[in-house]
């Protein structure tokens, strides 16, 4: 049985711990207060972005990528393959450069233009925004990266392909600045799910 003295000693203990969180979190400044009813808010208003098709054309079920805003299968036959880059001759990159080609119906393209792996295919398709959110957070399913990585990878040019996604196709209606506000909003204010 633990003696008054112990417990005392586990009071102390507790109360310096609840101390230095209470200082720690109050000497941040408010915009990177935790605050996880402030940071879900944030997270849901990045998901229309997030569902547009210029996101999902790449993270839906499949072994294929998708095209259009109606997120029709890709043409010919085109596969996700072993690596994401497709298959045997049929690459990604035997049509997709590292930018758009002009004219209606041509190739877009950007740096890296290919899926996810089979292995971590990461497919937001049928998530709730719960998922979506814990997906986005999770270092097995998301490329091993940390929130402050996520936050990285929403400026790399897949990314930012869907602001500028080529001639006929429509762009992300969030502006980009707003986009990368609210995702750095959700993740300073501590990258809580909905
Ligand atoms: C051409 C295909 C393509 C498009 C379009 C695309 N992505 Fe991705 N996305 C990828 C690939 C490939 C990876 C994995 C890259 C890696 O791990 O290095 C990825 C990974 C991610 C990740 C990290 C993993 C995860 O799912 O948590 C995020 C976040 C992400 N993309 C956001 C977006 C957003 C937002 C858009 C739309 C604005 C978008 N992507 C459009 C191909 C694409
Ligand atoms: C044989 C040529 C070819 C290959 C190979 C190819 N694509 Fe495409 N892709 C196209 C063309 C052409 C378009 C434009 C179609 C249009 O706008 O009607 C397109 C469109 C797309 C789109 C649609 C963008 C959007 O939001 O509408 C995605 C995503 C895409 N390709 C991903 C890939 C990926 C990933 C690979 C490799 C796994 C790949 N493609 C391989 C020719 C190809």
């Amino acid at each position: 049985m633990r003696g008054p003295k112990s417990s005392a000693t586990l009071i102390v203990a507790s109360c310096s711990l609840i101390f230095l969180l209470t200082t720690r979190g109050g000497s941040q400044s408010a915009v990177t207060q935790h605050d996880d009813a402030a940071a879900a808010a944030a997270f849901e208003s990045l998901v229309p972005a997030l569902h547009h098709p210029r996101c999902m054309n790449c993270h839906s079920t499949g072994d294929y990528p998708r095209q259009g805003d109606d997120g029709h299968r890709h043409t010919m036959q085109i596969r996700r393959g072993p690596d994401g880059h497709g298959v045997n001759a049929v690459k990604c990159s035997s049509c997709h450069q590292d930018h758009n080609l002009a004219g209606i119906q041509m190739p877009p393209g950007a740096p890296g233009w290919h899926l996810p792996s089979p292995a971590m295919p990461m497919i937001w398709e049928g998530l709730s925004d719960r998922q979506l959110c814990e997906l986005l957070k999770d270092p097995r399913q998301n490329g091993n990266r940390s929130v402050e990585q996520i936050v990285e990878h929403m400026e790399t040019p897949l990314v930012l392909w869907g602001w500028n996604p080529g001639d006929g196709r429509t762009p992300i209606p969030m502006p980009q600045h707003e986009f990368l506000a609210r995702v750095k909003e959700w993740a300073a204010r501590g990258a809580a799910c909905p």
